[in-house]
Order: C-alpha cells, then sequence, then structure tokens
C-alpha cells in the first residue's frame, strides 16, 4: 500500500479542500483518510456545480472511496451525524464512512468549556478540551459511543490488510502553523498537523508517496493572535479580493504577506515532495508581489519575479520540489 499526503504550511486555509478533491477526481485511490483535529476545519469543496463544506467527514465520500476519520481525530457524534444525512441527503452516497474506533470524542462537556475561550479564539468546537482528556487517560473513544457503533473500524487493518495496490489519499487539516509543537504556540490547535502526525495514526514511513504541501500566496489567520499589521489598505485588499472568511466560523480571516521562513520550515519537516501555491490569481487582482523574509517585507514587483523566487526554494530546501502554481477558485 502506498499513500499521499496533502498537508498547508501555513494556518490552514490554503485551500487542501481543492487540491485533495482533484487528486481524488484525477489519481486512482482506494481509501481517503483524516488523521488530525476534528470539525473545527472546514473544507471547500465544488462536487457536481455545489458547494460542499465538510468538517468531519473525508472527500474520498463524493468518490464513494472508503473514507476514514483515523484514530489520531477528535469527533463530535452530533456535529458527525448531522454531516452525514446533510452529504446523503445530496445525494452522497455514505456507506463507505468508518471512525476508527480508537478516535477520541468531543462531549456536550467540552463543548461548554471551549465556549468560553477568549484567550486563543477558537472554533469552539472543543478540540482542545478533548484532546486534553485523551492525553490525561480520561477521554471517551468513539467505540464507547452507541450512535457511532456501525461506523467503526480497526485503522490498524485498513492499513495492514490493504492490498499493495492499494493507495491511500491523507486529508490533512488545519496547518503547520498551527500545529502543536511548530505552530505559534499558544495560538495553535491541539493536534499534530505535520506529516509526523500522519504516520502516528499508524501509518509507517514505507508507506510514504508524494507529500503535498498546499500554500497560498499569501498568509491567513483567524484567531486571537495579531496577525495582521493595522491601516495596510494593500492587506485589507487581499482580505476583500481573496474573500477570506472562515469557512467553520465565518470570522474574517487576517491577511499578511506570505512568510516564507514559515513556508521553508514547513517543506523541511513534512519533507513536502510538490509545492502547490493556491489563489495567485488574488495578488494578480490586487498587484501585490511582497513577501516576509527573516520579519522584513520583500517587494518582488511583480508576477514573473515572485514565481523565480518561489521556483528557486526547492534549491534552498534542497528537497526535489516540484512548484504548483494554482488562479481559479475551482480547479488545479
Ligand atoms: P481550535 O482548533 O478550535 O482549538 O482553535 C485553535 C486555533 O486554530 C484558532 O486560532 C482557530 O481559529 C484555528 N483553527 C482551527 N481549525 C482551523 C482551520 O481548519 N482553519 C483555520 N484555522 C483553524
Ligand atoms: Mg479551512
Amino acid at each position: 500500500m502506498k499513500c499521499d499526503f496533502v498537508i498547508d504550511n501555513s494556518a490552514g486555509d490554503c485551500g487542501k479542500g481543492k487540491v485533495v478533491y482533484s487528486l481524488l477526481k484525477n489519481e486512482k485511490y482506494t481509501h481517503c483518510v483524516r488523521g488530525n483535529g476534528g470539525d473545527n476545519c472546514g473544507h471547500t469543496i465544488y462536487h457536481n456545480d455545489h458547494k460542499f463544506v465538510t468538517h468531519n467527514i473525508p472527500a474520498g465520500v463524493f468518490f464513494g472511496l472508503r473514507s476514514i476519520i483515523g484514530p489520531g481525530c477528535v469527533i463530535n457524534p452530533k456535529t458527525f451525524m448531522q454531516e452525514l444525512t446533510e452529504l446523503s441527503d445530496a445525494g452522497i452516497d455514505c456507506k463507505s464512512v468508518k471512525i476508527a474506533h480508537n478516535a477520541h470524542v468531543i462531549t456536550e462537556q467540552h463543548l461548554c468549556e471551549d465556549a468560553d475561550d477568549t484567550k486563543i479564539g477558537t472554533t469552539k468546537r472543543g478540540i482542545g478540551q478533548a484532546y486534553r482528556d485523551k492525553y490525561a487517560r480520561t477521554g471517551i473513544r468513539a467505540q464507547d459511543v452507541p450512535q457511532l457503533k456501525e461506523y467503526l473500524c480497526d485503522f490498524y487493518e485498513e492499513v495492514f490488510s490493504a492490498s499493495d495496490s492499494d493507495t491511500f489519499l491523507y486529508e490533512g487539516a488545519q496547518g503547520f502553523s498551527l500545529d502543536i509543537d511548530h505552530g505559534t504556540y499558544p495560538f495553535v490547535t491541539s493536534s499534530h498537523t505535520t506529516l509526523a502526525g500522519a504516520l502516528l495514526n499508524g501509518l509507517s514511513y514505507k508507506h510514504i508517496r508524494k507529500v503535498f504541501g498546499v500554500s497560498k500566496a499569501y498568509d491567513t489567520y483567524v484567531g486571537a493572535m495579531k496577525f495582521q499589521p493595522d491601516n495596510n489598505p494593500e492587506l485589507i485588499s487581499i482580505q476583500k479580493v481573496g474573500k477570506e472568511i472562515g469557512a467553520t466560523t465565518k470570522r474574517i480571516r487576517q491577511c499578511n504577506y506570505l512568510n516564507i521562513d514559515t513556508l521553508i520550515k514547513s517543506l523541511n519537516v513534512n519533507g513536502v515532495s510538490d509545492l502547490i501555491i493556491n489563489k495567485m490569481d488574488i495578488l494578480q487582482q490586487v498587484n501585490c508581489w511582497k513577501i516576509i523574509v527573516n520579519n522584513e517585507i520583500i517587494d518582488l514587483t511583480s508576477e514573473d519575479n515572485f514565481k523565480s523566487y518561489m521556483n528557486n526554494i526547492p534549491t534552498i530546501v534542497s528537497n526535489n520540489i516540484k512548484v504548483i502554481y494554482s488562479y481559479s477558485e475551482k480547479n488545479i
């Protein structure tokens, strides 16, 4: 069995949903897996001219693939069931959706506690509290919830009884700057958003084929940390033109120029093989080609210069990385 991974190089919202969808459409996968976070994420997917925003269920469901919520995830049974109903009502066949029996459950108590958060600016989905209880060894797992019984699977069996010709696609959630260890702590989420985090679900390095690292041509962040400098008309335009509003919480995403230092760290730590830079058309429309290197803004002045700079990054990282640019909202 081989697995391709889609992970995010920034603070989420770089278009993983779109990348995952086009890979599922164009390549032959047999399984699709989520392995970190819960319904804090919102993956925007256009399928048969409908816009879907999925929070729990891997995008493999749109193609009838075995779509697994892995052991590294936390799951809110209520929003999971709601999502199943919504997808089924829209004509999507959900019988291939599975949950690892040992994924942890987000409880009403977790939601109550997270509702009071003002410090981090969480999505208020009880994510931190569910992971806290998991590590305190006081958590409840999917196998303990009768309602989830019919969806349970053993992720070890999924992986190690797969045939040689099976191919998995791992759909990451959140992004490198939100990683519990590598991100801008404490303004992070409570899971591992890296390739290593993906493997923690029960995959081996021997399964790794490609690692798609998804970026946007500029950075965004949602939460309590100050991220966007005040009174910068360019960044305000990027927010408006890029329609940078949270898919889950509808909050306005703070915008800044693409931070190259963070990008390089993510490429290194994740061993990215293919770097995808989404939403290039937004910088075209705003006509702004700035980046941040070592805390300084560098104006690359044109799209050509921007691309030359980005095309050179693989030589800095000394990996053999393919750089792919993406323009429209809907297709790669
Ligand atoms: P939590 O994951 O809800 O605890 O939120 C922690 C931080 O991660 C907050 O700043 C959230 O806005 C951010 N966050 C969590 N999930 C996502 C996501 O899918 N996209 C973007 N930001 C997210
Ligand atoms: Mg998102």
